[in-house]
């Protein structure tokens, strides 16, 4: 039997190649975020959240820790978008689905580098449902 890539007809090496790099393992995006996100994220966080999460995010007395173990295996195999999501619609408690999705990038950006993320060139996006494809890496 030939091989695929050995095929001669040009359509079948064009659907080979289409089926190929549309896997969804190819097609997976990573996580970036600024370190403008990052200083951004850090203010809103002390003003929003951090009497509940506490001054280094793992500390609070009413909320639960948003680094370290406790909060990986809560989301590990989990996408970003699935995170923005319940933070846009539990968080924080008082007054939910009122942080626009700018500000949640901003303070998942924050969040993450916290949680050994580095900062790099390009922005976090605000669209929160375009971040379902991007896995969180644990
Ligand atoms: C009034 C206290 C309070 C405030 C303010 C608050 N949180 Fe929370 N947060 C909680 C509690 C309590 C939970 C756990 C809820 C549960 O498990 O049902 C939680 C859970 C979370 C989680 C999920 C953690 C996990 O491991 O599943 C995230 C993420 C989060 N908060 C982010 C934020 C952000 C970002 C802000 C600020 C915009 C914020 N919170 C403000 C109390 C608070």
């Amino acid at each position: 039997m030939p091989s695929l890539f050995a095929s001669e007809h040009p359509a079948i090496a064009l659907l080979a190649l289409f089926v190929l790099t549309s896997s969804p393992a190819m097609a997976q995006d990573e996580i970036t975020f600024t370190a403008e996100q990052v200083a951004a994220g850090r203010s809103t966080y002390r003003e929003l959240c951090q009497t509940c999460h506490g001054p280094s995010l793992s500390d609070g007395q009413f909320g639960t820790p948003l680094r370290g173990s406790y909060f990986r295996n809560n989301w590990a195999g989990k996408s970003l978008g699935e995170l923005m999501q319940y933070v846009y619609e539990k968080m924080p408690p008082e007054s939910p689905q009122t942080l626009s999705g700018e500000q949640i990038a901003t303070l998942l950006s924050w969040i993450l580098s916290r949680n050994s993320l580095s900062a790099g060139e390009t922005a976090m996006s605000g669209d929160i449902n375009g971040q379902n494809s991007v896995m969180l890496p644990w």
